[in-house]
């Protein structure tokens, strides 16, 4: 049964999108992976049941002609994981709204963009949509603002979304891993290098190279959320939500702490870089 399932994979060239693609293939699935680039497009494309698909969620035509190409292939589509994303920090006060309309671009509007291609696929299967969220959409911390909120948009999106799609029995789970050991981390860390501003230099390149550090050290492996997308495929019926992370009660702890006592425990580490 699941030989003739399709799923569609954005950002599939690394990271979680090209574990997932390699998982899922190995446990029978079909997999429209989709990149940006010819490099990753052809090494995709060595993957058994793999069809690779060229495909920026910026580009209007490129997701339409994506949805063309499936649509004349007539394998029908059961899953789509919106997994493409980027990520852009620094001293919020120093932001461009370019900058934030960038990240919006890719992690929210390219969701969108996406979702609403393809939804007339997904509506004929009655299959699944999966959203890789983060659980910087659910606490966002210091110098994450471009980040974290167009993933806590994403939030907001996927609850209207799932809520309407109940009635036509259209399942939309969103993932919120916590880090996860992706070159995400190398590129965060590119950026801290490029920082020009003097606003907070210290404390905001302290924070980045911390997160990057922990990352490096305690991040999840893609694989494990790779996992977690086959079982919500798999699943009669998945959870809405599910967080990931690598330490579950520090996130608990976070999450019941009330805010002026959070504030302040931020508060103490960002000092340490003064
Ligand atoms: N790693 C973590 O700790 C972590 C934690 C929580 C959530 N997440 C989320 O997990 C998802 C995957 O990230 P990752 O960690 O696997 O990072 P990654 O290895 O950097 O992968 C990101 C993927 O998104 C693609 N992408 C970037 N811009 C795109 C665009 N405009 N159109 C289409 N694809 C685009 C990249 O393609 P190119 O190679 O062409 O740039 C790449 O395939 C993201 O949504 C991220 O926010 C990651």
């Amino acid at each position: 049964m699941m030989k003739n399932q399709w799923i569609l994979i954005t950002g599939a060239s690394t990271g979680i999108g090209r574990v997932a693609t390699e998982f899922l293939q190995q446990k029978g699935y079909s997999i429209y992976a989709c990149a940006r680039k010819e490099g990753d497009l052809q090494d995709l494309g060595r993957i058994p049941n793999v069809i690779p698909i060229k495909l920026d969620v910026t580009k209007n035509e490129q997701i339409e002609q994506a949805f063309q190409e499936i649509s004349d292939r007539k394998t029908g589509l059961f899953g789509l994981i919106n997994n493409a994303g980027i990520v852009h920090a620094g001293p919020t006060m120093d932001l461009d709204v370019e900058e934030l309309k960038h990240q919006f671009d890719v992690n929210f509007f390219g969701v969108h963009r996406v979702t609403k291609q393809f939804f007339p696929l997904i509506k004929k299967s009655k299959g699944k949509i999966v959203m890789i969220g983060s659980g910087a959409g659910i606490i966002a911390n210091p110098f994450f603002a471009p980040y974290s909120s167009s993933k806590f948009a994403l939030e907001g999106y996927t609850d209207s979304l799932r809520r309407e799609l109940l009635l036509y029995g259209i399942q939309v789970v969103i993932i919120e891993p916590g880090m996860v050991k992706t070159p995400i981390w190398d590129k965060g860390e590119a950026l801290l290098g490029n920082y020009n501003g003097d606003m907070l230099k210290k404390e905001a390149s302290g924070i980045g190279s911390m997160a990057v550090q922990t990352a490096r050290d305690i991040g999840l492996p893609p694989e494990k959320i790779a996992s977690l997308i086959y079982k919500i495929l798999t699943k009669k019926n998945p959870k809405p939500r599910y967080a990931i992370v690598p330490n579950y009660w520090m996130r608990q702890l976070m999450l019941k702490m009330p805010t002026r006592m959070l504030d302040r425990f931020i508060l103490k580490k960002m000092q340490k870089f003064q």
